[in-house]
């Protein structure tokens, strides 16, 4: 007797940056957070749940190699859905299968050098896996949450908000769709691998470090990083695309700002991402008759090196030969840069 379950789920890049936590154990935000989450068929985590009376033990396997089950953040997530289960078990059957072992089976289907955190894709994805093991309904993002704050983004498709919420137990901490994903048509995230090899500061640790020590974080999280998310929010409702490019890239210059103000500071942007950036700029730098910029692409940068640029799909051509002129590749080359386009498709993994 076996019961066996496959999920896929996305990468999510935010455009207004989830940075520092009120709580560390249940992954509490200071602020509320805006991601777009990418299409399923292109940089997603699989995971495959086994659980049987005949397992002797749980199981978890990483990218084809065997890892210990106890990470606190896994056991918080098995736990939170085991105690939902619970909750239903007379309704459900399931009260046999909860003291089944588990085996667990994760991969990504993209490469570590996209540079990007792939926490995000696989706790979502391993906590939606884990629901339907056990026949959870309702919200999960609030238990991917506990995995990895980003992660209960990549729940949802499209454009997704996460709330801070305001209980002290975070059950109104939680991610919801706030626009499908065609949303803006034709749109294409590319990303510029701008790699220097060397290991930054993980985002959990980057962030407390910034709550502990940074001033300038005091201004974003109790007015900046509030009024811009009601901008984005008014900007994605009314279609503005300049808007919403203007936002993101100001967040993001924000959320590295905080990061630098950090003691000591935390430095992800190396001279290729400064170069990105620049290079941006001077291409959305066209003013309209009013004297106002009218943005045609974004970037925005996680805790690491690499650009995610959003390009409406009638530039993305004339872009990436913008950047392959300005980053010309090079097999001498110490830095590893290359450019990759992915389209954003559909995608919810709760439809
Ligand atoms: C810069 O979700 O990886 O990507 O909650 O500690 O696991 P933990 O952090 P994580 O942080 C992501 C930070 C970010 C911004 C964002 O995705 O909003």
């Amino acid at each position: 007797m076996m019961k066996t379950v496959t999920c896929t789920a996305p990468v999510n890049i935010a455009v207004i940056k989830y940075w520092g936590k009120r709580d560390e154990t249940l992954i509490l935000p200071l602020n509320d957070s805006i991601s777009f989450t990418l299409s399923q068929d292109e940089m997603c985590a699989k995971t495959t749940i086994s659980i049987s009376p005949t397992f002797k033990e749980d199981k978890f396997w990483l990218n084809g190699k065997e890892e210990s089950l106890e990470n606190p953040r896994i056991q918080n997530c098995l736990k939170e859905v085991r105690r939902r289960a619970s909750k239903r078990k007379h309704e459900s059957g399931v009260e046999g299968t909860l003291n089944w072992h588990i085996h667990i089976c994760s991969k990504n289907n993209f490469p570590t050098a996209a540079g990007l955190a792939s926490s995000a894709a696989g706790y979502a994805c391993l906590v939606y896996a884990l629901g339907q093991v056990y026949g959870i309904e309702g919200d999960l993002s609030s238990v991917a949450r506990q995995g990895s704050g980003s992660a209960c983004r990549s729940i949802y498709g499209g454009l997704v908000q996460w709330y801070k919420g305001e209980e002290d137990d975070g059950t109104d901490s939680v991610a919801q769709s706030i626009a499908p994903p065609e949303h803006f048509p034709d749109l294409r995230v590319v990303i510029c691998v701008a790699n220097d090899g060397r290991k930054k500061t993980g985002s959990t640790i980057g962030m407390r470090r910034t709550v502990l020590t940074s001033r300038l974080m005091q201004y974003r999280i109790q007015e900046s990083v509030i009024s811009r998310t009601a901008a984005m929010k008014k900007a994605i409702k009314e279609k503005d695309w300049s808007k919403f490019c203007d936002l993101t890239m100001a967040d993001s210059n924000e959320m590295h700002a905080v990061c630098q103000d950090t003691s000591p500071p935390c430095v992800y942007m190396n001279d290729t991402s400064h170069t990105v950036a620049a290079l941006i700029h001077q291409y959305n730098d066209v003013k309209t008759t009013s004297g106002n910029v009218n943005h045609k692409v974004c970037y925005t940068f996680d805790a690491g090196p690499n650009a995610c640029l959003f390009v409406p799909g009638a530039v993305v051509g004339e872009l990436l030969g913008l950047l392959m002129r300005a980053f010309p590749p090079s097999p001498t080359q110490n830095t590893d840069t290359y450019i990759t386009g992915i389209p954003i498709q559909p995608t919810d993994l709760t439809r």
